[in-house]
């Protein structure tokens, strides 16, 4: 799919056996002493030190440092460092994890997100580069560490323009691992799984809308390498209505590419005693508002607005690759919220699949209803899931309320509220709870229909999240409102599609 670095990698111990006469110790090999080999590529070194290792800093700049940069070096309490090294750059990532003891430690950045974000770092200056090896060396680091480091080298491999060229920078460079001990070959299976995920997802967002739009979306899905152990099925018009989507078909009926639900449906090969879980995601290929149109300002990120699709397709890819023991549903509910003639009306009332008949106030609030009739499948499915998940670029007033990089979440369940904060503090993929007050239902009072689907704009994130509970039947239910866009920063090394939640879902899962 994408070019993979880190599944190419090989442990010193491996790339020694074929080459004759390697020093001992892997550190010497390398001393600037050492007459260069007769290559002329840039080889580069990354030392990624545990806390118990920290120290080795001063070791480590007497070996690669020269001159004035020594002092400075050794003294240095910095978690990051670069010196010149001999045949190239040398860095020294010394990440301490943050006690942060307030809020829980909820804020606290976990050393997983640490290396994740400082090898992702790194990993634009060696593509730059063209480094012919790469030499990582772990001293001391735990699992979470090592996890967190091939996550970002890994994510740091995507990007959308000239994905071929990437692909080319990345074969040339041989990446070398250094580590006493067990072999990595697993680990980074599980990195490579993780960070495949997120990109895919990244990349479904970063697609141009003309590209993405309802039923190309679709097709993209269906033609994904699934294992005989995932299905896959798309409702189109005909099927949406003999279920009584009517609310999906509203907010697509304004599109040429008509409106679908997909279901992606996940059973493991060995019987599994964990309930099932359903994920739905926000799948709008493009938010022009509809009538109620967008200022152009507000239109201009809204090939994002599938960021909930994408991130739940990014995640069944994961339980898929990695054979997750589970089993789980994930329904895309996908539409483009376009103008014309058929748009669907401020003052239109439709009846959604659970029998609640709903007034269009703002057909800007589309989301809300495509995910309703997407939820009320997942409720209703005959292999009732214990819990369901929904994502969605949904509201505003939530990236006012909480910023780009938290993601509103909603819960009636206080279990799994504490479950998934934790999951997104470990995974750096971070989720705040936002409360569901029953009593700001009362904006959404109509006098043609149930209730409308928009109402004052006051707590606009909290009526957005109450709409939905309307239709999850009583169910275990999360909500996450995220935002799905970021960088460059760390693994991301362009602004885009960030697969928000992914990281934290998967977390999620792997605890469960
Ligand atoms: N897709 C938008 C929400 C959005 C906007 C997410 C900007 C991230 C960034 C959604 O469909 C929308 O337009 N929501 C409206 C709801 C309102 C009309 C009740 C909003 O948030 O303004
Ligand atoms: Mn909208
Ligand atoms: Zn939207």
């Amino acid at each position: 799919m994408f070019p993979s670095w880190i599944l190419q990698a090989q442990s010193a111990h491996a790339a020694s056996s074929r080459k004759p006469a390697q020093p001992k110790s892997v550190a010497k090999k390398h001393s600037r002493s050492t007459k260069k080999s007769s290559s002329t590529g840039v080889i580069a070194h990354v030392y990624l030190l545990g806390e118990s290792k920290h120290s080795q800093l001063a070791d480590l700049v007497e070996q690669w440092g020269s001159g004035w940069e020594k002092k400075a070096a050794r003294d240095s309490d910095k978690e990051w460092m670069q010196l010149p090294g001999e045949a190239g750059p040398v860095w020294i990532l010394r990440p301490r994890e943050s006690r942060g003891l307030s809020h829980q430690g909820l804020l606290a950045e976990s050393l997983y997100a640490k290396c994740r974000d400082l090898l992702g770092t790194v990993a634009a200056s060696l593509k730059s580069l063209q480094a012919q090896e790469v030499h990582l060396h772990f001293e001391g680091t735990s699992e979470e560490m090592e996890l967190g480091a091939f996550v970002g080298l890994e994510m740091a491999t995507y990007s959308f323009k000239d994905q071929e060229k990437s692909f080319r920078l990345l074969a040339n460079s041989k990446l070398i691992y250094h580590k006493e001990g067990d072999s990595l070959q697993d680990l980074i299976k599980r990195a490579s799984h993780r960070a495949q995920a997120v990109n895919r997802a990244r990349h479904l967002v970063n697609t141009p809308p003309n590209l993405k739009v309802p039923q190309m979306l679709a097709k993209t899905v269906k033609s994904m390498n699934w294992s005989k152990r995932t299905q896959i099925e798309v409702w189109n018009t005909e099927r949406l209505k003999k279920e009584k989507c009517h609310l999906i078909l509203a907010v697509g009926q304004g599109s040429p590419s008509s409106p679908c639900l997909v279901k992606i449906s996940y059973r493991p090969i060995k019987k599994s005693t964990k309930p099932l879980v359903a994920f739905v995601g926000k799948g709008i290929t493009f938010d022009t508002g509809g009538l109620d149109l967008k200022p152009s300002a507000a239109m201009r990120l809204m090939k994002k607005d599938m960021g909930g699709a994408a991130s739940t397709l990014g995640l069944a890819y994961w339980v898929d690759q990695s054979q997750y023991d589970g089993p789980v549903d994930f329904y895309l509910a996908i539409a483009e919220n376009a103008v014309d003639g058929n748009s669907m009306r401020p003052g239109d009332v439709f009846t959604s699949r659970a029998g609640f008949e709903v007034e269009i106030d703002n057909t800007d609030a589309e989301g809300r209803l495509v995910l309703a009739d997407a939820l009320d499948v997942a409720a209703t499915s005959k292999a009732q899931p214990e819990v369901i998940v929904d994502m969605a670029t949904l509201t505003g007033a939530c990236r006012v309320a909480l910023g780009v990089e938290m993601a509103g979440l909603f819960t009636n369940d206080d279990d799994l509220a504490e479950e998934l904060a934790l999951a997104g503090q470990r995974s750096g993929d971070l989720n705040w709870r936002l409360p569901l007050v029953d009593r700001y239902f009362s904006t959404y009072s109509s006098a043609f229909a149930d209730f409308k689907n928009s109402g004052d704009s006051f707590g606009g994130a909290i009526t957005a999240a109450l709409f939905l509970q309307k239709f999850v039947r009583g169910k275990k239910w999360i909500h996450l409102d995220m935002y799905g866009w970021g960088g460059p920063v760390g693994p991301l090394h362009f602004a885009g599609g960030n697969g928000q939640s992914v990281q934290a879902l998967i977390e999620w899962l792997e605890s469960r």
